[in-house]
């Protein structure tokens, strides 16, 4: 006999969960729930080429170094074709950003919404050859500008942004998201082809057990965050040290953060002056989401959704987590500057 008993027949899908937000929104059009939708199309695309890139053979150099000087991977450059042309199909962006283009791109005009979308459609793809988890990273804005969408649309603080999410694409594939209103986590259910929510309203521990980041940088460490990670490592109030924990791919490492509290920081360092990561669809989509989930985004002296970026591309330091240990790593930064 079967058992139909376990099988949910009222499912919260990503897709009805984006529709439910939207319609809650007066005066909303659907623009944006196009876009989502749109979007997560891609994502299950990536999803699946990823899964498939040792079979493929989509592993390795497709011969081009991206607009940050880094190696460029077919994957990178299939998920990013990917992304572009699902969102231009939703009919609701003017402006994207992607870690993969030099200047913005500027969706045709027959083609246009009201939507900026920052996104980093494969991140982590240094780790692609070692199979280890991967991302894509979004953060999505209104545009300001009114005719032609210019660059200072997407110019805008991290505060501004209306939804943000990234996608993993690890032991199974899951879509963290918000819209603002909480972290939810849906995961993908391969065999409907669709994500469903698996975890409501995500809050973080408010200190955690765990530190990451690449220590292999420390001598070129500000003092501040030696001292820092000195004190996780030998601390002397008679707790317990510190675990280390670094996938070197943002979004796992985040992932983990989120899951299991602790902290995730990219400093700068005397090589990096303003660290590796971007802001605009690295640290931005990053720092919104574990703020809904009640941790903290800082530079080490401001908070990251507070930057006014100036150009598509920059980097900013970049210290997130649970809220007790991103406070504590700025009392350090304040007591050895
Ligand atoms: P990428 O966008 O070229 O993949 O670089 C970003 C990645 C992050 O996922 C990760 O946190 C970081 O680079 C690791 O850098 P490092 O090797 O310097 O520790
Ligand atoms: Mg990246």
């Amino acid at each position: 006999m079967s058992d139909q008993s376990a099988f949910d027949t009222d499912v919260w899908t990503l897709t009805r969960f984006v529709m439910e937000t939207g319609r809650k929104v007066k005066g909303s059009t659907g623009e944006l729930t196009q876009l989502i939708n749109s979007l997560l199309t891609a994502i299950k695309a990536i999803s699946s080429a990823v899964r498939k890139a040792g079979l493929a053979h989509l592993q390795g150099m497709a011969g081009q170094v991206n607009v940050t000087g880094d190696d460029v991977k077919k994957l990178d450059v299939l998920s990013n074709d990917l992304v572009i042309n699902m969102l231009q199909a939703s009919f609701g962006t003017c402006v994207m950003v992607s870690e993969e283009n030099k200047e913005i791109v500027i969706t045709p005009k027959d083609k246009r919404g009201k939507y900026v979308v920052c996104f980093d459609p494969l991140d982590g793809s240094s780790n692609i050859d070692c199979l280890a988890s991967i991302g894509t990273i979004f953060a999505i804005y209104k545009r300001i500008s009114e005719g032609e969408p210019t660059v200072q649309d997407a110019l805008q603080p991290g505060k501004e942004i209306v939804c943000a999410g990234y996608a993993l694409y690890g032991s199974a594939t899951l879509v963290a998201l918000s819209h603002g209103a909480g972290l939810n986590f849906f995961m993908l259910d391969p065999a409907i082809g669709e994500f469903i929510l698996t975890e409501k309203n995500v809050q973080m521990k408010k200190k955690g057990k765990v530190y990451s980041l690449n220590e292999g940088y420390a001598k070129y460490f500000h003092p501040s965050i030696n001292e820092y990670l000195k004190h996780k490592k030998y601390p002397e109030d008679g707790s317990e040290p510190y675990g280390a924990r670094y996938v070197g791919s943002m979004v796992s490492d985040i992932h983990r953060t989120i899951a299991y509290g602790g902290i995730f920081m990219y400093p700068a360092n005397e090589k990096s002056p303003k660290g590796k990561l971007r802001l605009l669809y690295e640290c931005n989509p990053i720092a919104f989401l574990i703020e809904q989930a009640g941790g903290l985004a800082t530079t080490g002296t401001q908070r990251i959704l507070d930057v006014k970026p100036e150009s598509i591309h920059e980097r900013v330091p970049f210290v997130v987590g649970s809220s007790d240990d991103v406070n504590e790593y700025i009392s350090f930064v304040k007591k050895y500057s």
